[in-house]
């Protein structure tokens, strides 16, 4: 492990993202929320992860879904404010999980004050100093100061009214008009952080997802991109001048000197950035405790490539002797089942790919809904509600499909999320035979799978081991060793393969005569 002495708690730890505005609503207002949590914790100690990682539950106006925070040191009332927040972490705390929070460090809501003391001080004053104001180019400063887009869609800038009620200068936003980039090379900036972070680590908060950790500092001159690059979570971005600038690593050093002062606690950075050498920066031992390392879920279900991501990321994290961490799924990007081709074969290849996943050594992120194999779900426009759809002049659909509330029990919608059938993004009717009661009930089901999973993936020495070893395998499979002794296949190709001698500790799938079938992975000890 990276650090001398025992591994710290996170280097093995499966941790599990609610998304909580879809959740469990305690109050029937349609939102999922943080009592909703609460409610629900024995289920997740059921499951048997380590840590919660919540997205943001900071005040804001929700512009996107609180990743634009107007108050950074409180809790929305959507969520059920501070006090709901404590008694989560409390809580989970009495059950032995930790919980993290999502931090916004790179842009601020529209709302926050500083924003709005921005908007009523003039060019060049302290206030405007702390986001990045240009003036226009062209004839009267007409046109934005490059040629830069928001990811979200349309120009990463938008121009503003001065106080005299004439046109004035420019703020960038990386995302939406609502979120503006704040100004890094201002210090004001990191000290508010720095206090943010202290806030929340000493009401015993666990660690945090540091959103954009590739994007908070902004290349000399704002020189312009070459081609449109609008989609940050599936386009490579290792050549773009908004992301992956030199100077992030200093705040990120700067930002660990606090989490230094809590030992216990974790900083887990969301990093597009697919270069190994590039990537392992982020990791080194005086910045980030974890990266999220995407090429796992950016992997075609295809043992090649699968096994390229694999062999990259555990390179990337090897670079900077840091641990691995995995993921295939979150709010941002289309469910498995719906990524690996829909439907049964879908779901099959979803469940294989999760056995790859929970056995390769490091930290594991599953995504709320993912351990009951909830696919994507076609929304009518009206139904949408990403900024992602209005920004981008409704030519992308956005996140929604993947943010359906959770099914818990009952037979028709909202499935027990609410006591209100008004929730804010609606559930479909066939979601009846994904509910966690009808799961839980039946033992064939993807959750009881999920649930076995996990119970051996903490409970079998095999699962020891920082390496892992490739074995010869039939086409279009793949096999890897555990340095514990885990030996786990994955058939990506058409047709039932024999597994290999040892006893089979669990598969995704039915073994008939000891052969694996298509879209199917298996344990062996
Ligand atoms: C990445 C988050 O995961 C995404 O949901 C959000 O829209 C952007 N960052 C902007 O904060």
């Amino acid at each position: 492990m990276p650090h001398p002495g025992p591994a710290p708690w996170w280097s093995r730890a499966l941790f599990y993202q609610v998304y909580p505005r879809s959740f469990r609503d305690s109050n029937g207002d349609g939102f999922g929320d943080l009592d909703g949590v609460t409610a629900k914790l024995d289920y997740l100690k059921t499951l048997g992860i380590d840590a919660i990682w919540l997205n943001p539950v900071m005040v804001s106006p929700m512009a996107d879904n609180g990743y634009d925070v107007a108050d950074p040191r409180d809790v929305d009332p959507l969520f059920g404010g501070l006090a709901a927040l404590d008694r989560l972490t409390e809580a989970a705390h009495a059950l032995g999980m930790k919980v993290t929070m999502d931090l916004v460090p790179n842009h601020t809501s529209s709302q926050h004050p500083w924003f709005q003391a921005a908007l009523a001080s003039s060019p060049g004053s302290d206030q405007r100093e702390r986001y990045i104001f240009r003036d226009g180019t062209g004839p009267d400063g007409l046109h934005p100061p490059n040629n830069w887009v928001s990811i979200f869609g349309g120009p990463a800038w938008t121009r503003i009214v001065e106080a005299d009620g004439n046109p004035g200068q420019w703020y960038l936003h990386l995302f939406d008009a609502e979120q503006p980039d704040l100004n890094w090379d201002n210090p004001e900036v990191f000290d508010d952080l720095e206090k943010t972070l202290r806030f929340w680590l000493e009401r015993g908060i666990d660690g945090f997802r540091i959103d954009v950790a590739h994007g908070m500092a902004k290349p000399p001159g704002l020189p312009d991109m070459e081609g449109v690059k609008a989609e940050m979570l599936l386009a490579d971005m290792d050549d773009d001048p908004r992301f992956n600038n030199d100077g992030v690593h200093e705040i990120h050093r700067q930002i660990r000197t606090v989490f230094n002062d809590y030992p216990h606690s974790v900083a887990i950075g969301e990093v597009w950035v697919y270069d190994n050498e590039q990537f392992a920066r982020y990791v080194r031992p005086d910045e980030l405790h974890l990266g999220f390392n995407f090429r796992l879920l950016r992997a075609e279900f295809d043992a090649a490539d699968i096994r390229g991501a694999i062999e990259n990321s555990m390179a990337a994290a090897a670079i900077a002797d840091a641990t691995p961490t995995w993921t295939l799924a979150n709010h941002d990007v289309d469910r498995e089942p719906t990524r690996y081709g829909g439907g049964q074969v879908g779901l099959a290849r979803a469940r294989a790919m999760a056995m790859v996943m929970l056995a390769l050594p490091g930290a594991v992120f599953l995504y709320n809904g993912e351990e009951l194999g909830l696919p994507n779900v076609d929304l009518p426009d009206e139904a949408l509600r990403d900024p992602v759809w209005e920004r981008s002049g409704h030519t992308r659909r956005g996140r929604d499909a993947c943010r359906i509330p959770i099914p818990w029990d009952g037979d028709t919608p909202p499935f027990g999320f609410s006591d209100t059938p008004d929730t804010w993004l609606p559930l479909p009717p066939e979601w009846a035979a994904l509910t966690v009661e009808k799961q839980l009930h039946d033992a064939g089901s993807t959750l009881s799978f999920f649930r076995r999973a996990i119970e051996i993936r903490s409970s079998r020495g095999e699962f020891d081991g920082r390496s892992i070893e490739w074995l010869n395998s039939p086409t279009g499979c793949l096999t890897f060793q555990r340095s514990g002794g885990l030996v786990c296949v994955l058939n990506a190709g058409d047709t039932a393969v024999p597994l290999p001698g040892g006893e089979l500790l669990l598969a995704s799938d039915e073994v008939i005569d000891g052969h694996l079938p298509a879209n199917a992975a298996a344990w062996l000890a």
